[in-house]
């Protein structure tokens, strides 16, 4: 039985879903749930193993193998891959590109859904992700989708890895952008899709401030 109070969000990659969701937890003292940097570790994992992004056959029985647990501290998400904290190795390209394949394969899904349904039993949870509010808490007492333009998602970006000293190629990104998006709502299993009763949250002309003002204004 659900007691905590549940807010779910989500939305396609890049339009600001964990920044948000990092905000919104802090504000209401809620905990925030990354489900995206679950997914990262079972692709680290995967990937360290050398299985290849397309052999859905191996993925299905590597994940069995993987154990994956969430632990706070400091108030942060930590991700435990077989007991190692592996958040320093979640953020790259590569592991990006890798969860996009492996998150398509549904023995993956099934495992990270079930702890990603008992974090969110007991406690008073944000949790951003693609199928959050469509297959993991569809009765999450707030739902968003939270969206931008491709041309924003990829500007922001741009911006982001400018700030980190990389010299990056704005077309470059906004394309990966698109193919990212494509996979995401296209797969099988838990396409990303607005629920029909999601509010659509559409951030292009919108401060992080004001994003975050709309979502917690709805859980009032
Ligand atoms: O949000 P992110 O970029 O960290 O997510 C990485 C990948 O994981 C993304 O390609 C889609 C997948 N994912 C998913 O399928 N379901 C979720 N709830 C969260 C992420």
């Amino acid at each position: 039985m659900r007691t905590g109070y549940n807010v779910a969000i989500d939305g396609p990659a890049g339009a600001g879903k964990s920044t948000i969701a990092r905000r919104i937890a802090k504000k209401m003292n809620f905990i925030y749930v990354d489900t995206g940097a679950m997914y990262r570790a079972m692709a680290l994992y995967l990937l360290r193993k050398g299985v290849a992004p397309t052999d859905a056959g191996r993925i299905a029985d590597a994940c069995g193998e993987a154990d994956i647990s969430i632990e706070y501290r400091d108030g942060e998400q930590v991700v435990l891959l077989n007991g190692e904290n592996v958040n320093a190795y979640l953020r790259t390209e590569e592991v990006g590109s890798m969860a996009s394949y492996s998150s398509a394969v549904p023995e993956v899904r099934e495992k990270l859904v079930e702890l990603q349904r008992k974090l969110a039993e007991k406690a008073d949870v944000v949790m951003d992700g693609r199928d959050i509010g469509t297959v993991v808490l569809p009765d999450a007492n707030v739902k968003v989708y939270l969206t931008a333009s491709a041309s924003t998602r990829a500007k922001r970006r741009y911006l982001e890895l400018l700030e980190k000293g990389e010299t990056p190629n704005l077309s470059q990104i906004e394309q990966k952008i698109m193919e990212r998006d494509y996979q995401d709502m296209h797969r099988e299993h838990s396409p990303l899709c607005q629920a029909e009763d999601a509010v659509l949250v559409d951030s292009s002309d919108m401060t992080i401030d004001e994003v975050v003002e709309r979502i917690t204004s709805l859980c009032r």
